[in-house]
């Protein structure tokens, strides 16, 4: 009888320290611990992250094999992120993963992050057909992605300057809502009038598939500032709930608008039926119910991950991680962590 093929993902890229373990390519376990001292700073202090994945990696990685009711003895190969991420908190995990496959002597397969978010629609039940569009949206990234067959992608566009989960941070932050401001702001957004402010859509326009959402942060500084939340004795806190509902509606509004635009137009072009969203920013209910309309509307099918996948996971890593592995693709233990790492 054929051994099932058990594989240990670990994820540690940014502030989630997570560690996973898929039998066949079936999630067993998915472990995802996130590092709240950040949200006392605003966005993710790079020190602190790598030391906090240092503090918890190994419980988060036993925590996966025993929920998963697996020895290290049973697995075939390990898969660790490889970038792009903070290259501190990036080097906690490959290097962990590394040694473990060393000393386990199994094979070793490094990730692309961005690839595992594009993955992430296949670790549910219902999966897209190839090819297939993803919109992956997150903190670090903001990228169109044409996925032709399995492990053959193509970057269509990407963001030229923010990424759009970024963008809602650093409004977020202005606004006083603590961080991540994402959610916050997808809440808040839900009592307010979208078009009470109207702030710029950048790149709507063009031929392209770039983003670029640094414009339109800097219009709700200057909105703020020009409404009198910026001056130092002024609290952003102090503004009344209406105010602060518009904004918020407002900014996910050109937010969500642009990247509505853009996947849709890529879809037409390539004559794609499925589409995916992937990353943190595609749990914005905003993003998920406009896009199901318009896909809905042409004929096209919509995959999203559940919340579980959207944020960082290491499950999404250890498919990737699989399916390497299916393709006789394995890694040196020489890799280094890149912190840019481009999705070829
Ligand atoms: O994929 P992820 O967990 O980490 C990165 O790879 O960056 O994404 C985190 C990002 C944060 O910027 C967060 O504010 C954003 O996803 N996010 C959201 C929502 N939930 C999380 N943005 C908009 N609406 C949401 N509901
Ligand atoms: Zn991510």
């Amino acid at each position: 009888m054929k051994q099932p093929s058990i594989v240990l993902g670990i994820e540690t890229s940014c502030d989630e320290t997570s560690a996973a373990i898929l039998i066949d390519g079936q999630v067993r376990s998915n472990i995802i611990s996130s590092q709240l001292i950040h949200s006392r700073y605003g966005g993710v202090v790079p020190e602190l992250a790598s030391r906090a994945h240092a503090r918890i990696i190994t419980e988060v990685v036993q925590e996966a094999l025993s929920k998963a009711c697996v020895t290290t003895s049973n697995l075939t190969a390990i898969a660790a992120t490889q970038g792009p991420g903070l290259v501190g908190s990036l080097l906690v995990g490959l290097s962990f993963g590394k040694a473990m496959a060393y000393g386990l002597g199994i094979p070793f397969i490094g990730v692309n992050h961005i690839e595992g978010h594009l993955y992430s629609n296949f670790l549910s039940e219902n999966k897209p057909a190839y090819p297939f569009l993803s919109l992956i949206v997150s903190g670090g990234h903001t990228m169109l992605v044409h996925a032709s067959s399995q492990l053959k992608n193509t970057v269509l566009g990407q963001t030229r300057d923010d990424a759009a989960g970024e963008a809602f941070d650093k409004v977020a932050k202005m606004l006083g809502l603590g961080y991540p401001g994402g959610p916050m702001i997808d809440k808040l957004a839900m009592n307010g009038d979208a078009g009470a402010i109207s702030f710029p859509r950048s790149f709507l326009k063009s031929n392209g598939f770039d983003f670029s959402f640094s414009g339109i942060k800097t219009a709700v500084l200057y909105y703020l500032r020009d409404s009198g939340f910026l001056a130092d004795d002024v609290d952003p806190k102090s503004m009344d709930e209406e105010h602060r509902a518009n904004i918020c509606a407002s900014f996910q509004a050109a937010v969500v608008d642009v990247l509505i635009a853009k996947t849709i137009s890529a879809a037409g072009k390539l004559n794609i039926a499925d589409v995916t969203l992937a990353g943190g920013v595609s749990a914005n209910s905003l993003l998920r119910s406009r896009m199901e309309q318009e896909t809905r509307q042409r004929g096209l099918r919509l995959f999203y991950p559940p919340i579980e996948y959207c944020m960082d996971n290491a499950a999404m890593i250890a498919y990737v991680g699989w399916l390497k592995l299916q393709h006789g693709v394995t890694s040196s233990l020489d890799i280094p962590a890149v912190a840019g790492l481009e999705l070829v």
